[in-house]
């Protein structure tokens, strides 16, 4: 069985203020019920996993670098991500992808660093719009898959986020029927991969647009195992309900 995830991408949003929310978070008798994870800002990394200790929520950082040290000037990495109380780390956002120019190829180096410092790797993907009206959406977001992954790769280490590029921040989602569709082939290509085990077990969580009052649908759909929630991740007000909604599916 996977447990369900709802995981919160802060983005470059936060100061120290935005920490009551995670302690309104651990609060939630939801959040025991299925795996929270919030991720802040790098510079909140610490006080935040200060503040979620002792309770079921864990901490997560939004990119690292692939190199566990070294001269990489403004670049943090796995270890020390790890270090500052980190659990997992969000991979190849595709606003990273857009802005500082990674590529699958980077996220896999990324990925395989998190995986050796003992995080849960998030690793996102997805199709833009020009490749969904081309028809090509299943085939990018499973070419992405297979070259993100890195050989570390095993049920419990990484989590697979599938977040169509044209639904982040925009309110436009796709239908069930495409989630599902989609979600079922990346787990089929899942398991074209050696290792026992890896495509029952991990999670695909989809995100894009997702708000408290479209959760409980988002939720109800095949093969999805949660959510990666951006801008209704910020104020534990409008998380708690989505994370409610994913613990009212079981
Ligand atoms: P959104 O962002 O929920 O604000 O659309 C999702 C994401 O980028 O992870």
């Amino acid at each position: 069985m996977r447990r369900k995830l709802a995981a919160g991408n802060w983005k470059m949003n936060g100061e120290r203020a935005a920490l009551d929310e995670i302690g309104l978070l651990a609060a939630l008798p939801a959040a025991a019920a299925v795996d929270v994870l919030v991720c802040p800002p790098a510079t909140l990394l610490a006080a935040a996993a200060e503040r979620a200790a002792g309770t079921a929520l864990t901490i997560g950082a939004q990119d690292c670098h692939h190199a566990p040290s070294g001269a990489h000037t403004g670049d943090i990495s796995a270890p020390m991500l790890a270090d500052a109380g980190a659990r997992a780390v969000i991979l190849g956002h595709s606003e990273r992808r857009a802005d500082h120019g990674e590529t699958s190829e980077t996220v896999r180096r990324k990925a395989a660093a998190a995986h050796a410092a003992g995080l849960v790797a998030i690793i996102c993907l997805g199709e833009t719009e020009t490749e969904r009206d081309q028809g090509r959406a299943l085939d990018v977001a499973a070419d992405q898959l297979a070259r993100s992954l890195p050989d570390s790769v095993d049920a419990l280490n990484t989590v697979i986020a599938y977040e169509p590029v044209w639904a982040i921040g925009t309110g436009r989602l796709p239908s069930t029927a495409q989630i599902a569709e989609m979600h079922g082939h990346l787990r089929a290509r899942l398991a074209d991969r050696p290792g026992a085990g890896i495509a029952a077990g991990i999670r695909i969580l989809y995100g894009g647009s997702v708000k408290p009052d479209n959760a409980a649908a988002i939720f109800a759909t095949p093969d999805v195992d949660g959510a990666l929630v951006g801008g209704a991740s910020l104020k534990a007000a409008d998380f708690a309900p989505i994370i409610e909604a994913l613990a009212a599916t079981g």
